[in-house]
Protein backbone atom coordinates (compact mmCIF):
# COMPACT_ATOMS: atom_id res chain seq x y z
CA UNK A 1 0.00 0.00 0.00
CA UNK A 2 0.99 3.74 -0.46
CA UNK A 3 0.08 6.80 1.56
CA UNK A 4 1.04 10.04 1.29
CA UNK A 5 0.55 12.99 4.11
CA UNK A 6 -1.03 15.40 2.63
CA UNK A 7 -1.24 17.80 5.47
CA UNK A 8 0.71 17.41 8.57
CA UNK A 9 -0.56 20.15 11.07
CA UNK A 10 -3.37 20.43 13.71
CA UNK A 11 -6.37 22.87 13.03
CA UNK A 12 -5.47 26.12 11.71
CA UNK A 13 -2.21 24.43 9.98
CA UNK A 14 1.59 26.07 10.55
CA UNK A 15 1.62 29.06 10.66
CA UNK A 16 -1.93 29.59 11.99
CA UNK A 17 -3.46 32.73 10.28
CA UNK A 18 -3.55 35.27 14.08
CA UNK A 19 -0.69 33.38 15.98
CA UNK A 20 2.57 34.39 16.39
CA UNK A 21 4.23 32.10 18.53
CA UNK A 22 7.49 31.03 18.30
CA UNK A 23 7.21 28.48 15.99
CA UNK A 24 4.72 29.98 13.80
CA UNK A 25 7.41 32.76 13.19
CA UNK A 26 10.07 30.56 12.51
CA UNK A 27 7.58 29.05 9.71
CA UNK A 28 6.66 32.79 8.39
CA UNK A 29 10.60 33.36 8.15
CA UNK A 30 11.18 30.52 5.92
CA UNK A 31 14.22 29.59 8.35
CA UNK A 32 14.17 26.66 11.13
CA UNK A 33 10.56 25.39 10.20
CA UNK A 34 8.52 24.47 7.36
CA UNK A 35 5.02 25.27 7.00
CA UNK A 36 2.25 22.76 6.65
CA UNK A 37 -1.06 22.09 5.67
CA UNK A 38 -4.17 20.81 8.32
CA UNK A 39 -4.11 17.21 8.97
CA UNK A 40 -5.48 14.44 6.45
CA UNK A 41 -3.59 11.49 4.88
CA UNK A 42 -3.91 9.33 1.79
CA UNK A 43 -4.02 5.90 0.98
CA UNK A 44 -4.38 3.50 -1.48
CA UNK A 45 -4.04 -0.22 -1.65
CA UNK A 46 -1.43 -2.18 -3.99
CA UNK A 47 -4.20 -2.87 -6.41
CA UNK A 48 -7.21 0.45 -6.50
CA UNK A 49 -7.96 3.96 -6.35
CA UNK A 50 -6.75 6.58 -3.67
CA UNK A 51 -8.83 7.32 -0.48
CA UNK A 52 -8.70 10.11 1.32
CA UNK A 53 -8.78 9.76 5.94
CA UNK A 54 -10.38 13.31 7.00
CA UNK A 55 -10.93 15.75 4.97
CA UNK A 56 -9.42 19.40 5.68
CA UNK A 57 -10.17 23.01 4.82
CA UNK A 58 -7.10 22.92 2.86
CA UNK A 59 -8.32 20.04 0.69
CA UNK A 60 -8.67 21.80 -2.65
CA UNK A 61 -4.84 22.08 -2.67
CA UNK A 62 -3.66 18.90 -1.61
CA UNK A 63 -6.07 16.89 -3.71
CA UNK A 64 -4.35 19.29 -6.63
CA UNK A 65 -1.19 17.36 -5.99
CA UNK A 66 -2.40 13.90 -5.51
CA UNK A 67 -3.26 13.35 -9.64
CA UNK A 68 -5.32 10.93 -11.22
CA UNK A 69 -3.56 8.33 -13.23
CA UNK A 70 -5.62 6.76 -16.44
CA UNK A 71 -8.34 9.09 -16.31
CA UNK A 72 -10.26 9.49 -19.58
CA UNK A 73 -13.64 11.62 -18.41
CA UNK A 74 -13.44 15.03 -18.17
CA UNK A 75 -14.69 15.01 -14.66
CA UNK A 76 -12.93 12.14 -12.22
CA UNK A 77 -12.74 11.96 -8.97
CA UNK A 78 -8.75 11.40 -7.33
CA UNK A 79 -10.53 10.00 -4.48
CA UNK A 80 -13.15 7.12 -4.38
CA UNK A 81 -14.41 7.92 -0.83
CA UNK A 82 -13.27 10.11 2.79
CA UNK A 83 -12.78 8.40 5.55
CA UNK A 84 -13.58 10.17 8.97
CA UNK A 85 -11.76 9.86 12.51
CA UNK A 86 -14.26 12.11 14.01
CA UNK A 87 -16.28 14.81 13.50
CA UNK A 88 -13.55 18.12 14.03
CA UNK A 89 -13.62 20.73 12.16
CA UNK A 90 -10.22 20.58 10.69
CA UNK A 91 -11.36 17.11 9.90
CA UNK A 92 -14.74 17.75 8.06
CA UNK A 93 -14.51 21.29 6.57
CA UNK A 94 -13.14 19.60 3.66
CA UNK A 95 -16.41 17.74 3.16
CA UNK A 96 -18.16 20.60 1.51
CA UNK A 97 -15.31 21.15 -0.81
CA UNK A 98 -16.24 18.23 -2.87
CA UNK A 99 -19.67 19.60 -3.65
CA UNK A 100 -19.08 19.77 -7.16
CA UNK A 101 -19.01 16.23 -7.40
CA UNK A 102 -22.11 14.73 -9.82
CA UNK A 103 -22.36 11.33 -7.83
CA UNK A 104 -23.09 10.94 -4.45
CA UNK A 105 -19.76 11.14 -2.00
CA UNK A 106 -19.11 8.10 -0.36
CA UNK A 107 -17.61 8.72 3.45
CA UNK A 108 -17.41 6.07 6.08
CA UNK A 109 -17.12 7.28 9.76
CA UNK A 110 -18.67 6.10 13.31
CA UNK A 111 -22.27 6.55 13.46
CA UNK A 112 -21.69 9.43 16.16
CA UNK A 113 -19.76 11.30 13.61
CA UNK A 114 -22.51 10.88 11.51
CA UNK A 115 -24.93 12.40 13.90
CA UNK A 116 -22.44 15.09 14.81
CA UNK A 117 -22.13 15.87 11.36
CA UNK A 118 -26.07 16.23 10.55
CA UNK A 119 -27.02 17.68 13.68
CA UNK A 120 -23.98 19.76 15.07
CA UNK A 121 -22.17 20.80 12.34
CA UNK A 122 -24.54 19.88 9.55
CA UNK A 123 -22.25 19.16 6.62
CA UNK A 124 -23.45 16.24 6.00
CA UNK A 125 -26.72 17.18 5.28
CA UNK A 126 -25.62 20.53 3.30
CA UNK A 127 -23.56 18.29 0.82
CA UNK A 128 -26.50 15.49 0.40
CA UNK A 129 -28.09 18.96 -1.30
CA UNK A 130 -25.14 19.27 -3.41
CA UNK A 131 -23.63 16.01 -4.98
CA UNK A 132 -25.48 13.79 -2.90
CA UNK A 133 -23.80 11.82 0.25
CA UNK A 134 -23.52 7.93 0.24
CA UNK A 135 -22.64 7.01 3.80
CA UNK A 136 -21.32 4.19 5.43
CA UNK A 137 -21.29 3.12 8.56
CA UNK A 138 -17.92 1.78 10.36
CA UNK A 139 -18.47 -0.06 13.30
CA UNK A 140 -15.76 -0.43 16.21
CA UNK A 141 -13.51 -3.74 15.95
CA UNK A 142 -14.99 -4.67 12.37
CA UNK A 143 -13.65 -4.96 9.23
CA UNK A 144 -14.50 -3.70 6.17
CA UNK A 145 -13.71 -3.92 2.77
CA UNK A 146 -12.79 -1.14 0.27
CA UNK A 147 -14.79 -1.13 -2.98
CA UNK A 148 -12.36 -1.80 -5.30
CA UNK A 149 -9.18 -1.50 -3.39
CA UNK A 150 -7.36 -4.59 -1.89
CA UNK A 151 -7.71 -2.17 1.53
CA UNK A 152 -9.59 -3.30 4.41
CA UNK A 153 -10.40 -0.85 7.27
CA UNK A 154 -11.11 -1.38 10.76
CA UNK A 155 -11.74 1.53 13.22
CA UNK A 156 -10.96 1.65 17.07
CA UNK A 157 -11.75 3.73 20.43
CA UNK A 158 -9.07 6.68 20.68
CA UNK A 159 -10.51 8.95 23.54
CA UNK A 160 -11.23 12.05 23.79
CA UNK A 161 -14.96 14.23 23.90
CA UNK A 162 -17.06 15.64 21.70
CA UNK A 163 -16.15 18.61 19.46
CA UNK A 164 -16.79 22.11 21.21
CA UNK A 165 -19.77 22.61 18.72
CA UNK A 166 -21.75 20.17 20.57
CA UNK A 167 -20.61 21.20 23.97
CA UNK A 168 -24.07 21.41 26.41
CA UNK A 169 -25.79 19.22 24.18
CA UNK A 170 -24.98 15.78 26.05
CA UNK A 171 -24.07 14.70 22.67
CA UNK A 172 -21.08 11.54 23.17
CA UNK A 173 -18.29 11.35 20.49
CA UNK A 174 -15.37 9.53 20.49
CA UNK A 175 -12.48 10.03 18.55
CA UNK A 176 -11.82 6.96 16.64
CA UNK A 177 -8.18 5.24 14.61
CA UNK A 178 -8.01 3.36 11.73
CA UNK A 179 -6.25 0.47 10.85
CA UNK A 180 -5.65 -0.13 7.39
CA UNK A 181 -4.34 -4.14 5.69
CA UNK A 182 -3.54 -4.49 2.68
CA UNK A 183 -4.73 -8.11 1.90
CA UNK A 184 -2.62 -8.16 -1.76
CA UNK A 185 0.99 -7.41 0.95
CA UNK A 186 -0.11 -7.74 4.40
CA UNK A 187 0.74 -4.15 5.24
CA UNK A 188 -0.64 -2.21 8.02
CA UNK A 189 -0.87 1.06 8.59
CA UNK A 190 -2.50 2.80 11.63
CA UNK A 191 -3.73 6.31 11.30
CA UNK A 192 -4.82 7.81 14.60
CA UNK A 193 -4.48 11.50 14.70
CA UNK A 194 -6.68 12.21 17.70
CA UNK A 195 -4.88 10.07 20.33
CA UNK A 196 -6.83 10.57 24.13
CA UNK A 197 -6.90 7.22 25.29
CA UNK A 198 -4.08 4.79 26.17
CA UNK A 199 -5.20 1.46 26.97
CA UNK A 200 -4.18 -2.04 25.92
CA UNK A 201 -6.22 -2.03 23.01
CA UNK A 202 -4.87 0.98 21.44
CA UNK A 203 -1.48 -0.25 22.50
CA UNK A 204 -1.72 -4.04 21.19
CA UNK A 205 -3.05 -1.93 17.68
CA UNK A 206 0.22 0.39 17.57
CA UNK A 207 2.45 -2.39 18.24
CA UNK A 208 0.99 -4.86 15.54
CA UNK A 209 1.36 -2.19 12.61
CA UNK A 210 4.06 -1.35 10.10
CA UNK A 211 3.41 1.47 9.96
CA UNK A 212 1.50 4.20 12.38
CA UNK A 213 0.29 8.12 11.97
CA UNK A 214 -0.40 9.12 15.11
CA UNK A 215 -0.96 12.25 17.08
CA UNK A 216 1.88 14.62 17.64
CA UNK A 217 -0.61 17.83 18.63
CA UNK A 218 1.01 18.83 21.65
CA UNK A 219 4.87 18.90 23.15
CA UNK A 220 3.65 19.72 26.64
CA UNK A 221 0.36 19.14 28.74
CA UNK A 222 0.16 22.91 29.32
CA UNK A 223 1.72 24.05 26.30
CA UNK A 224 -1.14 26.66 24.99
CA UNK A 225 -1.31 28.24 28.88
CA UNK A 226 2.50 28.49 29.03
CA UNK A 227 2.40 30.55 25.93
CA UNK A 228 -0.80 32.63 27.27
CA UNK A 229 -2.80 31.39 24.32
CA UNK A 230 -5.44 29.70 26.09
CA UNK A 231 -6.17 27.51 29.47
CA UNK A 232 -7.03 24.48 27.81
CA UNK A 233 -4.71 21.05 28.33
CA UNK A 234 -3.82 18.81 25.86
CA UNK A 235 -5.74 15.97 27.78
CA UNK A 236 -9.03 18.44 27.41
CA UNK A 237 -8.92 18.44 23.96
CA UNK A 238 -8.67 15.31 23.60
CA UNK A 239 -4.82 14.52 22.85
CA UNK A 240 -1.69 12.75 25.22
CA UNK A 241 1.14 14.75 24.86
CA UNK A 242 4.23 13.94 23.77
CA UNK A 243 6.67 14.75 26.94
CA UNK A 244 6.67 13.99 30.45
CA UNK A 245 5.53 10.68 32.52
CA UNK A 246 2.53 9.18 30.61
CA UNK A 247 3.13 10.70 27.93
CA UNK A 248 3.35 9.41 24.07
CA UNK A 249 7.04 9.36 23.75
CA UNK A 250 7.86 6.44 26.03
CA UNK A 251 4.85 4.63 25.00
CA UNK A 252 6.39 4.99 20.78
CA UNK A 253 9.59 4.48 22.34
CA UNK A 254 8.55 1.18 23.15
CA UNK A 255 7.26 -0.18 20.23
CA UNK A 256 9.26 -2.31 18.60
CA UNK A 257 7.52 -3.34 14.69
CA UNK A 258 6.21 -0.24 13.39
CA UNK A 259 7.89 2.86 12.04
CA UNK A 260 6.00 6.19 13.75
CA UNK A 261 5.23 9.42 12.32
CA UNK A 262 4.04 12.48 14.16
CA UNK A 263 0.95 13.59 11.99
CA UNK A 264 -1.74 16.62 13.28
CA UNK A 265 0.96 18.48 14.59
CA UNK A 266 -0.03 21.90 16.79
CA UNK A 267 1.89 24.93 15.82
CA UNK A 268 2.53 25.77 19.29
CA UNK A 269 4.71 22.41 19.06
CA UNK A 270 8.52 23.19 19.76
CA UNK A 271 9.10 19.45 17.94
CA UNK A 272 8.40 21.63 14.38
CA UNK A 273 11.64 23.46 14.91
CA UNK A 274 14.40 21.56 13.07
CA UNK A 275 17.37 22.51 15.41
CA UNK A 276 14.93 22.30 18.72
CA UNK A 277 16.14 20.32 22.01
CA UNK A 278 11.96 18.35 21.74
CA UNK A 279 12.61 17.47 18.05
CA UNK A 280 15.90 15.74 19.11
CA UNK A 281 14.47 14.47 21.80
CA UNK A 282 11.76 13.13 19.28
CA UNK A 283 14.55 11.54 17.02
CA UNK A 284 16.38 10.11 19.43
CA UNK A 285 13.34 8.12 20.50
CA UNK A 286 12.98 7.19 17.35
CA UNK A 287 10.06 8.83 15.91
CA UNK A 288 9.96 10.66 12.68
CA UNK A 289 7.78 14.14 12.37
CA UNK A 290 5.29 13.97 9.52
CA UNK A 291 5.75 16.72 6.61
CA UNK A 292 3.44 17.13 3.82
CA UNK A 293 4.03 15.07 1.25
CA UNK A 294 5.96 12.26 2.87
CA UNK A 295 5.40 9.28 0.95
CA UNK A 296 5.57 6.07 2.92
CA UNK A 297 5.03 2.60 0.83
CA UNK A 298 4.44 -0.92 2.21
C1 LIG B 1 -8.63 18.95 18.03
O1 LIG B 1 -7.89 18.30 17.30
O2 LIG B 1 -8.54 18.85 19.26
C2 LIG B 1 -9.63 19.87 17.46
O3 LIG B 1 -9.56 19.84 16.08
C3 LIG B 1 -9.42 21.23 18.04
C4 LIG B 1 -10.25 22.25 17.37
O4 LIG B 1 -9.85 22.75 16.31
O5 LIG B 1 -11.30 22.63 17.92
MN1 LIG C 1 -7.81 18.70 15.25
ZN1 LIG D 1 1.47 29.46 16.53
Amino acid sequence: MRARILGSAAGGGFPQWNCHCPTCEAARSGVGARPRTQSSIAIRGAEGPWFLANASPDLRDQLEGLGAEGVNDVRAAPVAAVLLTDAEIDHAAGLLLLRESSTPIRVYGSDQVRQALTDGYPVLRMLGDYSGVEWRTLEPAHTLSLDGSSLEVESFAAGGDAPRYLEGTGADVEATGLVFRDRSTGGVLTYVPGLARLDDDVLGRLAASDVVLVDGTFWRDDELAQLGISDRTAAQMGHVPLSGPGGTLEVFTGLERPRVILVHINNTNPVLLEDSPEREAVLRAGVEVGYDGLEIEL
